[in-house]
């Protein structure tokens, strides 16, 4: 086992789905990030390198996303050898786009492929939500949950984490534009109210409902009935400039829906066309550019698989 090597790809997610804080989430192809696993002799976790965070993320592994992860897992397995990690990471930090979960993810299927899948998806869950935690300072499986597993998630509860599969459409699309300004998940999530009305509450289960019942259906007007959010977007919508100019330009574009991604400032639009996925992100980076922000985006269609061996 020592010396054994690895290098896994775990995808971006796009969580809470515009009605879903918390609860749904699903993956797309790219971007996403990379991960080099080795088994050493010394126990433990090392990160020898990360690349892509502009040396923004600490090697300290009880610090790192995947670092904690490895850590709980190791741990738990009570092996007698420790392991080191590179992490490239391809995506921004900060952006809305799970890039913590995707890091906690790739360490943890990294190191279960190596072991020849000795524990289950649900198990690896647990851990990978270990790593979340020291990032996001909460609990949410959102990202972990569709990273892992691939496709729409539900997060049913919490307490034990139960992850339900909902079926993907194939004919959809994902449209996300990254705007280059950064927000920390647990400063978007300190802003939310504690308490929400009975009124907007049953909007929203109305909309999870329908949005669950249109993956299951492959009713698209259905899910963009449904991709509609009366509690969240309200108030994170402030921390993103001209957001709701970008989300009516992915609209008038065709969208069946468009709303923030997890906690932002990515934004995500699906569609069920090509074509009409690329006009979306013509349409909302030129608002983006108009406001002389940096933005990229990605075009992509439901990521199906979660992680994988590259
Ligand atoms: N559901 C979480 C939130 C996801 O919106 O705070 C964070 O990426």
């Amino acid at each position: 086992m020592i010396g054994r090597e690895i290098k896994v790809f775990a995808p971006a997610t796009i969580s809470n789905i515009a009605c879903g804080f918390d609860i749904m989430g699903f993956a797309i192809d790219y971007p996403g990030d990379e991960l080099v696993l080795r088994v050493v002799e010394k126990k433990g976790v090392k990160i020898t390198k990360i690349t892509g965070d502009a040396g923004k993320l600490p090697l300290e592994a009880e610090k790192n996303t995947a670092g904690m992860a490895l850590i709980k897992m190791l741990e738990y397995l009570n092996v007698g050898f420790g392991v080191e990690v590179e992490i490239n990471k391809k995506m921004a930090l900060g952006s809305g786009l799970g890039s913590s979960a995707a890091s906690a993810v790739a360490g943890v299927f990294a190191l279960n492929k190596l072991l020849e899948k000795k524990l289950t998806k649900k198990e690896l869950t647990e851990f990978a939500l270990k790593g979340e935690e020291v990032a996001s300072k909460a609990i949410h499986a959102d990202n972990v949950g569709p990273c892992l597993y691939g496709g729409f998630t539900l997060i049913r509860g919490y307490d034990p984490v139960d992850i339900i599969e909902i079926p993907t459409p194939d004919d959809l699309y994902c449209t996300v534009i990254h705007p280059e300004i950064e927000i920390k998940t647990s400063e978007a999530r300190a802003l939310l109210p504690k308490e929400v009305e009975l009124k907007k509450a049953i909007t929203q289960w109305g909309n999870v409902g329908g949005l669950i019942s249109g993956l299951y259906r492959k009713d698209y007007d259905l899910i963009s009935r449904s991709l509609n959010d009366v509690i969240i977007e309200p108030v994170r919508a402030a921390l993103i400039p001209n957001y709701y100019e970008i989300k009516n330009a992915a609209n008038n574009a065709g969208a069946l829906g468009c709303n923030i991604s997890g906690s932002g400032p990515s934004i995500f639009a699906l569609s069920i066309r090509e074509e009409t996925a690329n006009l979306i992100g013509d349409a909302m980076k030129s608002v983006v550019d108009a406001m002389k922000v940096e933005s990229t985006v990605y075009i992509s269609k439901i990521n199906k698989k979660g992680p994988r061996v590259i």
